[in-house]
């Protein structure tokens, strides 16, 4: 099948874009347990962007799961499923231009590989915001830890599913231990270099 899909050549490159929104594109890609802190953290990292002109996205569960992987569910196969889209959502959205933000448990590592082979290594930095399942389950935000010891919930990360936690990530965050604000702040310190076009 495939080898009958020719790309069109467009006028307009990637370089183009990125030439004209003044900086480069490329995924942000948060993981840790749920509930702990990914969705909040990029929201705030977004907003920091924004305010500097910067072009950004964020895709996370709300916005995912309830539309095109409406269909996956929490089993090993349909998480890779839905990090494998989420991933080819992401690299037609950094060749369109934009900064992207994506927060998801994505709990494998070989998954979170994955991502890095679709958008390429460059394009990729991995933000673990590690909150401990302790921390997590006595925040329970969405009650769902709960539910997952009553074993109403099947493969809960963290409970009846496991989490891999990414050994050498770019940025590493203790919510713990480091204010919201302070933990943002620390991620736009971190990525403003690679934002630079003249650097690509
Ligand atoms: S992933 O593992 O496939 O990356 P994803 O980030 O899309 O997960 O969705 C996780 C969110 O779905 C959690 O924050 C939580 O609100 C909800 N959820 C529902 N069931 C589960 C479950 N069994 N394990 C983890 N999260 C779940």
């Amino acid at each position: 099948m495939s080898k009958h899909i020719i790309p069109h050549s467009y006028q307009i490159a990637k370089e183009d874009r990125l030439n004209a929104n003044k900086h480069t594109s490329f995924l942000l890609w948060f993981t840790g347990l749920s509930g702990s802190g990914k969705s909040t953290i990029a929201n705030v990292v977004e907003q920091k962007l924004f305010e500097k002109g910067i072009k950004t996205y964020s895709l996370d569960g709300d916005n995912i799961r309830k539309g095109i992987n409406k269909d996956l569910s929490f089993s090993p196969e349909d998480r890779t499923e839905n990090i494998r889209r989420i991933a080819e959502v992401a690299n037609l959205m950094i060749d369109a231009g934009l900064v992207v933000l994506a927060a998801f448990v994505s709990p494998y590592k070989k998954d979170r590989e994955n991502i890095k082979s679709i958008v390429k290594d460059v394009n990729f930095v991995e933000i673990y915001i590690n909150t401990s399942l302790d921390e997590c389950e006595r925040r329970d935000v969405k009650g769902l830890y709960k539910k997952a010891r009553a074993g109403e919930i099947k493969n809960m990360t963290g409970i009846s599913a496991p989490y891999e936690a990414p050994e050498h990530p770019d940025v590493e965050i203790k919510t713990e231990h480091e204010s919201i604000e302070a933990a943002a702040q620390r991620i736009v310190d971190y990525i403003t270099p690679k934002l630079s076009v003249n650097n690509e």
